[in-house]
């Protein structure tokens, strides 16, 4: 007997016709677990662990939490320490003082993209609601939206990976979605777009939320956070997970206090665990130099491996994240060539992105085991 297709149902039985068709056609988030990892460059992960003096105080801050008790469902310390964080002064502050009615955590920004699709998705004369992202992006924009019954709208990216501006202004109008994503910059091709194309949609489209997920900040520098107050509509979301906290799950949206109430009845009340708020509290309060620091080596490094890959014959795309996308021919073969010596890349060789890898900007060490192993 053959086994069943997950992606099409097959082994549900009677039970198959009752999954939306979308959603038996699209397969689950799947991340290969190679025998043994000599570099992680696969996930976009900050290279670096925390130092052995910061994870012993944060060893010491856990071991105080008191398991026995359910978390703190309004996370009101980390809330107090976003608000300040996000407050302080700078090119990238917001113009008018955020306050912490605007800050709605999720147990990473994943689930606070499914919050978005499920708040939005109320069905517009008798057709589902929709969402609309560019395309490729990052892919839990179009299976949380297929999750929630919403209809994902994809907008091509010219072939150079760059947003088409007209096609997307197109598409909304005629689409007419609740919801855009823009990731700035963007995952998997690492381009960061024109930033004031946010907020020009958010001014012109006031009946569609535009959400800034500027989870690659910490690389780019580029925010919509000082506009925010110009626009009702506008959702900044922000994650640790690319500053070196992959492993906890904390994501958080800053949006109007509307927009933050609405998603607050979609959020499971402890959906940050008690550990990760302090650990979350501690990262922000006493690690942000160490991080901020560290995302400038692999900013760094980021232009000298980009520049020894273009050496060795890759086509690399421009990127302000942590991670190059880069093309080559044979880009599959290569892949299982990298991984049978534990050098982990994200493959993607399908569609527009035929031919592409994406390589996370390691340590010099795992950027030096990349090359060497090309
Ligand atoms: C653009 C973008 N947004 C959001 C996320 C999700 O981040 P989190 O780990 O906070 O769920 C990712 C993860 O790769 C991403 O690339």
């Amino acid at each position: 007997m053959t086994a069943p297709d997950p992606r099409d149902g097959a082994g549900l039985g009677p039970l198959a016709p009752h999954v939306p068709a979308l959603l038996r056609g699209t397969a689950a988030y799947h991340v290969p677990q190679p025998p043994r990892t000599v570099a992680k460059l696969d996930a976009n992960e900050l290279p670096y662990g925390l130092p052995g003096d910061l994870r012993a105080e944060l060893g010491r801050a856990l071991a105080e939490v008191a398991l026995e008790r359910y978390p703190d469902a309004a996370a009101r310390r980390l809330r107090a320490v976003v608000v300040r964080q996000l407050s302080a002064p700078g090119p990238a502050a917001p113009r008018a003082p955020i306050t912490g009615d605007q800050i709605v955590f999720g147990n990473g920004s994943d689930e606070l993209i499914a919050m978005l699709c499920s708040a939005f998705s109320a069905p517009r004369g008798g057709r589902p609601a929709s969402v609309l992202a560019p395309s490729p992006s990052f892919v839990y924009y179009r299976l949380a939206a297929i999750a929630r019954g919403v209809e994902p709208i994809e907008v091509p990216l010219t072939p150079a990976f760059e947003l088409d501006e007209a096609a997307m202004l197109r598409a909304i109008d005629e689409q007419r979605p609740r919801v855009v994503f823009l990731a700035l910059p963007n995952n998997p091709t690492g381009t960061l777009w024109r930033m004031s194309f946010a907020t020009e949609l958010a001014a012109r489209h006031r009946d569609v939320v535009i959400v800034s997920d500027e989870a690659y900040l910490a690389y780019s520098g580029a925010t919509a956070l000082p506009v925010l107050a110009d626009h009702p509509n506008l959702v900044i979301m922000r994650t640790l997970s690319k500053i070196g906290m992959a492993g906890l799950r904390v994501g958080y949206t800053v949006s109007s206090p509307a927009i933050a109430a609405l998603l607050e009845k979609l959020r499971p009340p402890y959906n940050l665990s008690a550990l990760d708020q302090c650990a979350a509290e501690f990262v922000l309060e006493r690690a942000s130099a160490w991080c901020a620091a560290r995302a400038a080596e692999v900013v760094a490094e980021r232009s000298r491996l980009a520049a020894a890959l273009a050496a060795r014959g890759f086509e690399v795309f421009p990127s302000e994240a942590n991670l190059l996308l880069i093309r080559t021919t044979g880009a599959t073969a290569l892949w299982h060539r990298l991984a049978d010596v534990g050098v982990m890349v994200r493959l993607f060789d399908a569609g527009p992105l035929a031919g592409c890898l994406r390589v996370t900007v390691g340590t010099p060490a795992d950027n030096a085991a990349l090359l060497a192993a090309l």
